[in-house]
């Protein structure tokens, strides 16, 4: 199964998510079944680590982050599932979807959050609070993703 996380600049949420989910898998026992992967729709930051802020607040939880942007590189059959960070992202996705199937792919990181759905808001212009708010939504909506992906993939 091959997870391909993605927002808008690749620096800041996607980067995050790949790092979590990365970070999780053992404990769910997906870390030979899973893989996860990052990028952005947008090629503003291409080549660049991810925001500092964002690496400090993962940082705080244990998260290392160590991926450099690139952008989604439009290969829908090279995922199993295609996450949006925001609506603004799962509409980019669809938009460029070439078919039925790669519609079907695209999903929100939220839609696995136990608190509810809605778009991981971007920190980007913000201040450090929504850093770390980003970092405790992502956590928990990873969590919720791997269940769901080990109950699909073992049944539980
Ligand atoms: P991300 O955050 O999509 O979570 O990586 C952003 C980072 C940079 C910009 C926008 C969003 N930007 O416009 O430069």
């Amino acid at each position: 199964m091959r997870i391909m996380c993605v927002c808008l600049g690749n620096i800041c949420r996607s980067p995050l998510a790949e790092a979590v989910c990365r970070s999780l898998l053992s404990e769910y026992g997906l870390e030979k079944t899973v893989s996860v992967d990052s990028s952005g729709t947008c090629a503003y930051h291409v080549g660049e680590e991810a925001d500092v802020r964002m690496r400090r607040a993962a940082l705080a939880q244990g998260i290392e982050i160590s991926h450099l942007s690139r952008q989604f590189d439009g290969d829908y059959d090279a995922y199993d599932m295609i996450l949006a960070m925001d609506e603004e992202n799962r509409r980019y996705l669809l938009a460029h979807a070439p078919d039925e199937a790669s519609r079907g792919k695209v999903r929100m990181l939220r839609d696995f959050d136990p608190v509810g759905p809605g778009d991981l808001e971007d920190p980007y212009y913000g201040g450090p609070e929504g850093f770390h708010e980003a970092v405790a939504i992502t956590v928990r909506s990873c969590r919720g993703l791997l269940e769901a992906v080990r109950e699909e993939l073992y049944g539980g």
